[in-house]
């Protein structure tokens, strides 16, 4: 395991040096440019999923209650399944049944505000290095935090390329008033309270990343919100601040069931 997180490093840390380059002459490249890696290395992730059709990312939060994005529940809890520890979004692991889901009850869509939602699952999982909780983030984190967002989304924005190996990006945090002064504000796009933002030249979360985690430090900072495209200049993917809602979650985690 030291091994290959060393690896894993020197792989982030290279293609980080490449991209800074790229991203001078490239508006949207491809998790856009990330790398593929196993899911013991994020083990926290899942694929949310409807009739075998992966829709959104999530994290894992205790055996049987998960955290993703309020916009991926756009049909009944009971539709969904979820897929913990498969590298795959389309076999292995632990598939399970979602029974009732906690929408944040200020949600609202375009943009996304309070987006974030709990997710009780019939039965538990059984948990091991490769389907693990993650812990909540108790501080927003500072501008600059390295942070690693993961999901089987699009690695291409203009393309229907969703990935079939998990893929990983390391990307640097954005406070919410720094990000507010970015392109978003030409647009009139507002960076609220309860978002944060992270970006790294060219690299960036994509449709089907969204519900998953942001995380640094080794605690889960954000949850893939919104971006206007993926990995363009200027413009930072926008995450839920985890930390933001931590008093939400653990509230509604004791009311959600068991
Ligand atoms: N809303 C998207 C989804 O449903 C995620 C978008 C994230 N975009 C970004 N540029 N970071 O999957």
């Amino acid at each position: 395991m030291p091994i290959s997180w060393a690896l894993l490093f020197i792989q982030l840390l290279s293609s980080t040096a490449v991209l800074g380059v790229r991203q001078t002459t490239q508006s949207h490249l491809r998790i856009v440019n990330g790398i593929t890696i196993p899911i013991s290395f994020a083990p926290w992730q899942v694929s949310i999923q409807v009739m075998g059709n992966h829709i959104c990312g999530g994290s894992i939060l205790n055996a049987k209650k998960f955290i993703t994005a309020a916009h991926c529940l756009n049909l009944p809890a009971h539709q969904l399944q979820v897929r913990a520890g498969s590298t795959f979004r389309n076999t292995g692991g632990q598939l399970v049944n979602v029974v009732y889901a906690k929408k944040h009850s200020g949600y609202v869509g375009s943009p996304y505000k309070h987006d974030i939602t709990l997710l009780l699952l019939k039965r538990k999982l059984n948990l091991s290095y490769k389907a693990n909780k993650i812990d909540l983030a108790s501080n927003s984190p500072y501008d600059g935090t390295t942070a690693f967002v993961s999901g089987w989304g699009r690695y291409v924005e203009d393309k229907n390329a969703f990935t079939i190996d998990l893929r990983i990006a390391v990307l640097s945090m954005i406070d919410r008033g720094t990000c507010q002064k970015s392109k978003y504000a030409e647009r009139k796009m507002k960076i609220t309270k309860g978002m944060i933002c992270a970006a790294s030249g060219g690299k960036d979360a994509c449709q089907g990343d969204s519900g998953g985690p942001l995380v640094a430090n080794g605690k889960l900072v954000g949850i893939v919100s919104w971006g206007l495209g993926c990995a363009k200049r200027g413009f930072p993917g926008v995450y839920t601040d985890v930390a933001y809602y931590r008093d939400w979650v653990l509230k509604n985690m004791d009311t959600l069931g068991s």
